[in-house]
């Protein structure tokens, strides 16, 4: 058993990381040992028609936490995000590797990095986030698994997907240990959106083969935000700094298919 630890959560509606004067008092009365911070707006496609929008959460609300975390002496984690990254690169990326992101999204997401003083705060890139709770790509699959018909899925872009129940617990440990630096925290292994959607459909007893494969050229509309061919993310900071890896993925979905149970089957049309 870890130690117990106190957790105040904050929704939009409870702190705004936009409001600048709001964020430095919460932090001024609450005096949190750490803070991780996961704000953002994350809808990809709509940054890319409002990039002031987009900077003003991801990097000025950035900016705001990190000036209330200096006044209080909080560690500061920033979960950020494959996309700083362009995917051209032919192996997975490192810590180390330059950021050069190619979406209004990630560009203020690597803004938001750009506001973490370096050596104190950590920041956590990750990639694909699913999970038992919330809007994410296992939960639409199981619905898409639930109807009938063939569903179109990409499979010229990589990527790692991570389950919340890993990624959370090892974003408390990286917080609580104060490391500083960039992390990637993914789980291990890779597939495509493709490879994802096919496993997701096996696993709820659902037939694979209903899942077709295109190429993101194919994809009708096309989407605003180009995506990164390449969303593979090397932990390597985890491996060298003596820290544990997350599990393999197909573990990580094993567990949240069992969390939901059974698909309810398709209804009659
Ligand atoms: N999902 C992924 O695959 C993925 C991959 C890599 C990194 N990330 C990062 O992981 C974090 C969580 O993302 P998510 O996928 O869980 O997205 P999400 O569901 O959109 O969560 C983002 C949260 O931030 C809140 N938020 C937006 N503007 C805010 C503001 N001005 N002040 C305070 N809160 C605000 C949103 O509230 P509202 O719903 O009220 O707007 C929402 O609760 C983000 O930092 C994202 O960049 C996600």
């Amino acid at each position: 058993m870890g130690a117990r630890l106190d957790v105040v959560a904050a929704d939009r509606a409870r702190l705004d990381v936009t409001d600048r004067a709001a964020v430095l008092e919460a932090f001024d009365g609450l005096r949190p040992e750490v803070a991780l911070h996961c704000a953002a707006w994350t809808a990809v496609d709509d940054c890319e028609r409002d990039p002031d929008r987009a900077y003003q959460v991801n990097a000025m609300g950035t900016r705001n936490l990190v000036e209330a975390a200096a006044r209080t002496g909080t560690h500061l984690l920033y979960v950020s995000t494959d996309y700083v990254f362009d995917g051209e690169l032919g192996r997975p990326y490192r810590e180390w590797d330059a950021p050069s992101p190619r979406s209004v999204y990630g560009a203020s997401k690597f803004g938001g990095e750009q506001e973490c003083p370096p050596g104190t705060a950590t920041i956590v890139r990750t990639s694909w986030v699913c999970g038992a709770h919330g809007v994410n790509m296992v939960r639409t699959l199981l619905r898409l698994a639930a109807g009938t018909g063939t569903v179109r899925f990409v499979d010229d872009q990589r990527g790692a997907p991570t389950f919340t129940a890993d990624l959370a617990p090892a974003l408390v440990t990286l917080a609580m240990d104060r490391r500083p630096g960039v992390h990637h925290v993914t789980n291990q292994g890779e597939t495509t959106w493709f490879g994802l959607a096919r496993a997701v459909f096996a696993g709820a007893g659902a037939d694979p083969d209903r899942v077709v494969p295109i190429s993101t050229a194919e994809l009708d509309p096309p989407r605003a935000a180009p995506r990164p061919a390449n969303s593979v993310l090397d932990n390597a900071a985890l491996r060298l700094g003596g820290l544990p890896l997350l599990p393999e993925w197909h573990d990580g979905l094993e567990r949240v298919l069992r969390a939901l149970g059974p698909v309810p089957p398709a209804s009659p049309t």
